[in-house]
């Protein structure tokens, strides 16, 4: 069986067992504060599990892109190293939602595998949670005895409470769980030392390849259980280990999920995979990163410095590392492997082909500066190795070899193989405790605790209606204080809200709830979004909990935030009908004083062509096209009436669309009733995020008119100055160019004032203590004087030139020396130190010509004599 087949056999087969086949949700988690990316497949369902909406279906399956690089769950070290590790892999999962349990679970696993795939019954195992007493559960015997059905009672193992007890993260819906493992050794290895030995044994032939969870319990704050009202079931299969099982291999990366890609690599850098250890490992490294990398980009997170980001970044750099160090990859290499994974994975993931250019670029210009990185990295990794030769050490220590990480994202066994090459060492023990000190920094700047929620009212779900009112009468369900960076916060869910959660880049509303009991009133600060739960930061706790509430918006943010809201989609719109059709959104910020739009498109927007885009939105603007508004339309007609799909975003089976004539967009946001409101837009920037993204920044309604107004009284002032002529830009031009003939003028004049001063100076000179002395007080420029000081040394011998000069208020000292008083240890830096302490300065420059300025034009002399004095005394 192709992988494609065994993907298509795992969704019919909980297809027919009444589950409903949902797409994946996004690798790129929005909305949830606590993950950055999709590691399990139950992730968007979190929202039935925790009981914060109804489930919508009962019975769920799918394939889900998964990548485990961050948080509790994160695999990265050991990709590349094992042969069963990934760090995006598939996950195939089938879910119940308060339906059926651990008999069903089990019972269509086992079907799925023995029957459906065939696989050897006799090398599979099963493992159930051991007993937890300090959680009060005791042992799965349900499920025991459950298997027993299907294995005997030595293939079934009690397993661990860390394998064996699944958890999201430290808080949430958890329950035990049972894991599938198998054994795929030689028969000759299985009779010496039984499977049941080597389960959960790090064995990589011997791999658990199933997980099915039974949630049960909700885990709190404070580490205690709590039973949940319905009982669940999550299951998660690794595809890849599956692929690897069903076509008889002994590594994920034998199967056709990757052998394409690693083929492609052998031929692009003329090696074989098998023949030499270091060469595979990266070869697994690099055929892995690739698919985490391209599925980032496909669902719209780019490489960058922080957060997600920065995790796709250092993904990146792991791949390009391994490729410069051990298949000898010096140009940008992992981009050209890109066309070979769209072809293996386009048809089941659409996304890939649709951005194939976009993603090819990205990497292409990320593999560039880190090659460039990594070169400079690798000479200052040199010349420190030089500097500790010389110095008789030959170990590097911890600091250099953080710095190395930090700046140069060298990790620590690169900086050990190339110190090991030079025969040096790396003090290891010394580099972990500046990593330990960069990473409590980091955890203490991100620290955030979280109360549990306290209930006061039971609600099913928290409504929205804030589209249609921005009051309502509202009722606390459920509180909790949040703790952020020392300051104590509360958060509050309200049964019916009008506030607009912050998503879909527009901004949270604020405004305040007032009790109808006791008139108090509470500032609402922002209202965010956590999975599908509006929840409204609040100043502090109402007095009287169970009160009914009068909640109100403020109408002016939520008006300009709207205003900028759909101004986003008319320039979106403009930019697809003025540039083409590849401009898609990559990125969006909705705030009520701006909007940003990021946009894939491959060159700078000229001057012209942002002109016609804010022409056409403004002409959009003007017709004044009412909103229409479709709330709950199947997810196709909302495409078939020209509504795109972005994405990286999520979406459900039916759909909002926001409509003003032909821009049709799928949006959650509020916008304004007719686009007149919005009044005028203005675009102030455009400019690069990364390769193939742009963005532009645009103001609306009165920001656009300040914006406006503040160019036109800028243009009347510039006007004014040059008399309200009837041709500004002429009377500009003209300007100029007169500027520019005076200039040359007076440089010309200044030499023939040099000139001839430097003729009557040299009537002028003293001898005293035997050095010629040459004094001058004058109102040149002093950078005329410095001129004259250099041209004075030139060729002379004995001389020591020192001029005062008052310009423009503003007294200046310069002093120069001929050569072979230089020589004789005179310095003009030093003197004229000293001697600009008369006129309240400070100066420098070098031993032979110096400058200074100061402050008191009235000590001029005197300064110029105690120069002399200086240099006579010396
Ligand atoms: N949530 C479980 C896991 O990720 C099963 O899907 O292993």
């Amino acid at each position: 069986m192709t992988s494609k087949d065994i993907r298509i056999s795992f969704l019919r087969y909980f297809k027919e067992k009444q589950h409903v086949i949902v797409p994946s949700s996004p690798m790129v988690v929005k909305n949830d504060p606590t993950l950055m990316f999709t590691n399990a497949g139950m992730n968007q369902f979190k929202d039935w599990f925790l009981g914060n909406a109804p489930a919508q279906y009962k019975r769920v399956a799918d394939t889900q892109k998964c990548l485990r690089v961050s948080g509790k769950h994160n695999d990265l070290e050991e990709v590349g190293h094992d042969t069963y590790h990934h760090t995006m892999f598939e996950m195939l999962g089938n879910w119940s939602f308060g339906n059926y349990f651990k008999k069903e679970a089990i019972e269509w696993a086992w079907e799925y595998l023995t029957d459906v795939l065939k696989i050897d019954k006799n090398r599979l195992y099963a493992t159930v949670c051991e007993a937890s007493p300090e959680d009060g559960v005791e042992m799965d015997s349900e499920a025991f005895d459950i298997w027993k059905q299907y294995l005997p009672e030595d293939r079934i193992l009690v397993g661990k409470k860390k394998d064996n007890f699944w958890e999201m993260g430290d808080t949430g819906p958890c329950g035990p769980c049972s894991e599938i493992h198998y054994d795929s050794r030689s028969d000759e290895e299985r009779a010496k030392v039984p499977g049941r030995e080597r389960v959960n044994a790090d064995d990589p032939q011997v791999i658990e390849i199933w997980n099915l969870v039974f949630i049960q319990y909700n885990r709190k704050v404070s580490g205690e259980l709590e039973q949940l009202a319905a009982k669940h079931v999550d299951t998660g299969m690794g595809f890849e280990r599956l692929c690897r099982i069903v076509q008889g291999k002994t590594s994920n990366y034998d199967t056709d999920v990757f052998q394409p890609i690693i083929t492609k690599i052998g031929e692009l850098c003329g090696k074989r995979y098998g023949d030499d250890t270091s060469c595979d490992v990266a070869m697994r490294v690099v055929a892995d990163h690739l698919r985490a990398i391209s599925f980032s980009i496909a669902d719209g997170q780019l490489p960058s410095n922080v957060k997600a980001g920065y995790v796709i970044r250092r993904i990146l750099r792991r791949a390009v590392r391994y490729g410069y160090t051990f298949l000898g990859f010096n140009e940008p290499f992992i981009c050209r492997l890109v066309p070979t994974l769209t072809e293996q994975m386009g048809d089941a993931f659409p996304e890939l082909k649709a951005q194939q250019t976009l993603i090819e670029k990205v990497i292409r210009e990320e593999e560039q500066a880190f090659l460039r990185t990594l070169e400079v990295g690798i000479r200052l990794l040199d010349s420190i190795i030089e500097k500790l030769k010389k110095s008789g050490t030959n170990e590097i220590s911890g600091k250099d070899a953080f710095q190395l990480y930090d700046t140069f994202g060298f990790p620590i066994d690169l900086t050990e193989l190339i110190a090991r090459e030079k025969n040096f060492a790396v003090n290891n023990a010394d580099f972990e405790q500046e990593l330990e000190i960069q990473k409590n920094r980091s955890r203490n700047a991100a620290a955030k605790e979280e109360g549990d929620w306290t209930e006061v009212r039971k609600i099913e779900q928290s409504v929205f209606v804030g589209y249609d009112t921005t009051g309502s009468t509202s009722y606390l369900a459920r509180y909790r204080t949040v703790k952020t960076k020392g300051k104590e916060f509360i958060q509050v869910v309200l049964d019916e809200t009008p506030f607009y959660a912050e998503s879909g880049g527009q901004v949270g509303d604020c405004g305040t709830l007032r009790s109808q009991e006791n008139g108090e009133t509470i500032q609402v600060l922002n209202t965010i979004k956590e999975n599908n739960l509006s929840i409204h930061l609040v100043e502090k706790l109402p007095q009287q909990l169970t009160a009914p509430f009068t909640a109100t918006v403020d109408v002016e943010k939520r008006m300009a935030t709207a205003c900028n809201h759909t101004a986003t989609h008319l320039i979106h719109y403009a930019l697809r009908k003025v540039l083409g059709t590849h401009v898609e959104q990559k990125g969006s910020l909705v705030h009520a004083d701006y909007l940003r739009f990021d946009f894939s498109h491959f060159q700078k927007v000229t001057d012209e062509e942002l002109e016609q885009v804010e022409r056409l939105a403004n002409r959009l603007v003007r017709k004044n096209t009412t909103l229409t508004e479709f709330r709950n339309i199947p997810i196709a007609e909302a495409q078939q009436m020209g509504a795109m799909a972005l994405f990286g975003e999520k979406y459900g089976e039916t759909v909002r669309v926001i409509r003003f004539d032909d821009s049709v967009e799928l949006c959650g946001g509020t916008h304004v009733p007719a686009t007149g409101n919005i009044g005028v837009i203005k675009i102030v920037s455009e400019s690069a995020v990364g390769a193939g993204v742009r963005r532009i920044e645009a103001v609306t309604a009165d920001k656009a008119e300040e914006y406006l107004y503040d160019n036109i009284h800028l243009l009347k002032m510039v006007h004014e100055l040059f008399s309200n002529s009837p041709n500004l830009i002429q009377a500009i031009k003209k300007t100029i160019e007169e500027n520019g003939e005076f200039s040359k003028q007076i440089q010309l004049f200044m030499r023939e004032r040099i000139a001839s001063l430097k003729e009557r100076l040299k009537d002028e000179i003293e001898e005293i203590n035997g050095i010629q002395v040459i004094r001058l007080n004058t109102d040149v420029q002093a950078e005329a004087v410095k001129e004259l000081a250099t041209q004075m040394r030139t060729g002379s011998t004995n001389l020591l030139f020192v001029a005062g000069t008052i310009h423009a208020d503003k007294p200046n000292l310069v002093i120069s020396l001929s050569d072979d008083l230089v020589k004789k240890g005179l310095n003009a830096g030093a003197i004229v130190r000293e001697a600009a302490k008369e006129i309240g300065g400070s100066g420098g420059g070098q031993a032979f010509l110096a400058m200074a300025g100061g402050k008191q034009t009235d000590s001029l002399v005197k300064a110029i004599n105690k120069a002399v004095e200086i240099a006579t005394k010396m």
